[in-house]
């Protein structure tokens, strides 16, 4: 299972002072450097972290972009200039601290897939981010995405022991639904250092997405040992391989 890393916060601290220290881009070689496979920027349409300066140079120095974004025109338009190797379709509102539940693809399944269409002509990967839910991965699968990014918010956001093993088997078992319709599946949102390991033992996920935490944590260990801290973290729950 593969590590992406969410540099959003790299342009949240920069914007603080209206400077260009620390670089996002920076922080993209860095994490790669240490092993990212990947590395996502979300493109708000209200450009609260990441610009559409940041977007440009990384796709441009770097092919490992995963452009997180609305479905909305003006954003779309970029996605269609820079090409990076995948889109993330999220939900977005204006008030959200940040993204608030997974996209509801059932309700525009054919504005999706008009949407795919233009994104996969430029050989962008697409992909959803939606909750654990049958009938949303089966729109997904309708609305031509190529992956879903399943939602692990709730299983992050929940305490007790009970209700988070409840959650780990709603993405265990949405993570199948989605592979036997032949889509890629993602998952990511408040996974951290505590419970990642857990996600990481689902069979068949290619890749997480971690932001905030690795961020977090790279205050005190620094960006490249904070990358690496969290995969070993999912590397330890493979199986080892053995060689015969
Ligand atoms: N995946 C998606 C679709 C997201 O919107 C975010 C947050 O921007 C993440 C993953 C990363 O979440 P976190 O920052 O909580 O690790």
């Amino acid at each position: 299972m593969k590590l992406g890393v969410n540099i959003d916060h790299v342009a949240t601290l920069r914007n603080a002072r209206g400077g260009s220290f620390p670089s996002p881009v920076h922080a993209a070689f860095v994490a790669l450097e240490a092993g990212a496979s990947n590395i996502t920027c979300h493109l708000r349409e209200d450009r609260r972290h990441i610009k559409d300066e940041d977007v440009r140079l990384i796709s441009r120095l770097t092919k490992r972009l995963n452009l997180e974004m609305a479905a909305n025109k003006n954003i779309i338009d970029i996605a269609m200039e820079i090409s990076p190797r995948s889109a993330t379709i999220v939900p977005e509102r204006r008030q959200e601290l940040t993204t608030e539940g997974g996209l509801n693809v059932l309700e525009g399944i054919e504005r999706y897939k008009k949407i795919n269409k233009r994104l996969r002509s430029k050989k962008i990967t697409v992909s959803a981010f939606i909750e654990p839910e049958e009938r949303q991965i089966k729109a997904a699968k309708d609305a031509q995405f190529d992956f879903i990014e399943i939602h692990t918010g709730r299983y992050a956001g929940t305490i007790d022991q009970k209700g988070m093993e409840t959650e780990l088997l709603k993405i265990k078992a949405s993570a199948r639904y989605a592979l036997d319709l032949g889509l890629g599946v993602n998952a990511g949102h408040g996974l951290n250092y505590e419970n990642t390991y857990d996600i990481a033992l689902i069979d068949g996920i290619y890749e997480l997405n971690i932001g905030y935490s690795i961020l977090s944590h790279s205050i005190f260990v620094g960006l490249h040992k904070a990358v690496k801290e969290m995969i070993e973290i999912i590397e330890s729950a493979e199986p080892p391989v053995i060689k015969r």
